[in-house]
């Protein structure tokens, strides 16, 4: 188990009187005087993690052009190209910055992930899938963060005999646990798009899946990155309580 190596101090559930305390400190920072303009109420700030993936670039782009999101943070571990309302602290995903101030923010989107052939083995795959996903969303949730939306798979299993849906299905137990107020989890089939990197076997499959699509299960059929972006993106800002299970059909 490597993920209380990347957390400074035990996962555990947040306390919920930490969460309050958190809030309580932004609602009376909005309502301090300020002698700059505020930006809109309703705008948002939001934690990006894995923009510079396929998902997570399409995520940044909409974010960046949203009127409602006053700020993206978007820790990489390689530089993005500066924008206007973008913060990209560069970070080291084994030793995350705990004390940082920007895991303080209204939501946080997950598009990180990999796969065992470029990670290399099952732990190092399970490391990016499972446990930088839980790292950040602990971080986040110990600042008082409420909202987060993660991009899973279809037939995501803690119960599954096959390793990867079994690993997303445990990322998504173990978020449960973390008792965001509001949680949002998508699992799509195959994500459709321009990939920069080659990956033969998919790219094979997803030329299958177009070509086939009317025989295909809704369920099953390719998923446009731009839609899973949009989506989450819509989901985090509007924030409703509980939890959502967004099956790929409906997506
Ligand atoms: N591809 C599919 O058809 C499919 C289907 C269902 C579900 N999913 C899931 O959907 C999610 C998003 O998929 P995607 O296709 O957008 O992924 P992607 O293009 O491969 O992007 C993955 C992101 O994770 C980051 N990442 C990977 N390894 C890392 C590491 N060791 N340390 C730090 N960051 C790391 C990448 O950063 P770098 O750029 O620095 O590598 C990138 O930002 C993933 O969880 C994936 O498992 C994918």
């Amino acid at each position: 188990m490597l993920l209380p190596t990347i957390l400074p101090g035990p996962l555990r559930p947040h306390p919920p009187s930490l969460f309050h305390g958190a809030h309580s400190s932004l609602v009376e920072q909005r309502h301090r005087p300020q002698r700059e303009p505020l930006p809109p109420f309703d705008m948002k700030t939001l934690l990006l993690v894995g923009a510079t993936g396929l998902v997570g670039q399409s995520v940044l782009t909409q974010a960046l052009a949203d009127s409602r999101v006053a700020r993206v943070v978007a820790p990489t571990r390689r530089p993005l190209p500066s924008q206007p309302k973008l913060e990209n602290p560069l970070v080291d995903f084994n030793a995350l910055p705990a004390e940082a101030p920007w895991w303080a923010v209204d939501g946080v989107i997950c598009t990180l992930g990999t796969t065992i052939k470029k990670a290399g083995s099952q732990p190092a795959f399970r490391l990016v899938d499972h446990d930088y996903p839980l790292a950040v969303a602990t971080l986040a949730r110990r600042r008082g963060t409420p909202v987060f939306a993660l991009v899973s798979s279809v037939g995501a299993d803690a119960a599954s005999r096959t390793f990867y849906l079994r690993t997303k299905g445990e990322t998504e137990r173990d978020l449960r646990a973390l008792n965001f107020p509001s949680l949002t989890i998508l699992r799509p089939s195959f994500i459709g798009g321009d990939r920069a990197e080659r990956r033969p076997g998919e790219a094979l499959a997803l030329r299958f899946f177009s070509v086939l699509t009317w025989l295909i299960p809704r369920r099953y059929r390719i998923v446009p990155s731009g839609r899973i972006a949009q989506k989450l993106l819509a989901d985090a800002l509007a924030a409703a309580p509980g939890i959502r299970v967004v099956e790929s059909e409906s997506i």
